[in-house]
């Protein structure tokens, strides 16, 4: 049987050669697409200067990270609304739903928040998440707690008090609609969606469109209001 390690670029391969003699190959992963090779040096820098590791994805069917460019953003927006509200940063949660390697959560942490969450149900990712925020933490003492949870973000018990949520396109339609239902009606709730597939479901359960950002193809985002 093959077995596979993935390492950034390329896959490991242990086999056997032809003449069934063990041997390491090295696979190339497939190419990366436009968009992906656009934000690859900003991804690779990010990771460069702060020492974590949030920018290898060959390994995963659904994890890409967010260019921290657009992270930061959608941060801005969110900041404006919430002052615009007269909503004190340090009531709301942040949450990223489907935080992946937690890079989102990383920079959201400088902005002062209550607490910072990540939701995630794929448990390699959130193990790798937890390494990012113990190296972070420990380089930014004042950086808001992270917590990471591994969990589908669609059957969430959520925390208390304004919630901002950050997605960048986790999951399709169905999921979508699921999460949207579950979310607490009783307080304000921003939901900014990065490449936003599937927004349906907000206009359903009564979110409002109050800004978007369409210059950056892949990387559009909305933010929503309920
Ligand atoms: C495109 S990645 C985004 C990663 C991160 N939010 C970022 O922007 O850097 C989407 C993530 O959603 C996660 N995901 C998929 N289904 C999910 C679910 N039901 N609940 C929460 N997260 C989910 C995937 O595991 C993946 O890590």
């Amino acid at each position: 049987m093959r077995q596979t390690r993935v390492v950034d670029d390329a896959r490991e391969v242990a086999c056997r050669s032809r003449r069934g003699v063990p041997i390491t190959a090295r696979v190339p992963t497939l190419p990366l697409s436009d968009h992906e090779e656009a934000q690859r040096p900003e991804s690779l820098a990010f990771d460069a200067a702060h020492g974590v590791e949030t920018a290898s994805f060959a390994a995963w069917h659904t994890y890409e990270p967010s260019p921290p460019s657009v992270v930061e953003a959608v941060l801005d927006a969110l900041m404006d609304r919430i002052e615009g509200a007269s909503i004190d940063a340090a009531d709301c949660t942040f949450i990223d739903i489907g935080c992946g390697k937690g890079r989102v959560l990383l920079i959201a942490s400088q902005r002062g928040f209550s607490r910072v969450l990540g939701v995630d149900p794929a448990n390699k990712l959130c193990r790798a998440a937890e390494q990012n925020v113990r190296t972070w933490s420990a380089r930014h003492p004042d950086a808001t707690r992270i917590d990471v949870w591994c969990e589908d973000a669609s059957r969430l018990t959520w925390p208390k008090g304004p919630l901002l949520l950050y997605l960048y396109n986790p999951f399709h339609e169905a999921v979508m609609d699921r999460m949207v239902r579950s979310l607490p009606r009783d307080r304000p709730v921003w939901l900014a969606y990065v490449n936003p597939l599937f927004a349906e479901p907000l206009r359903r359960h009564g979110f409002a469109l109050i800004e978007e950002a369409t210059e950056v193809d892949h990387y559009a985002w909305k933010l929503f209001r309920r």
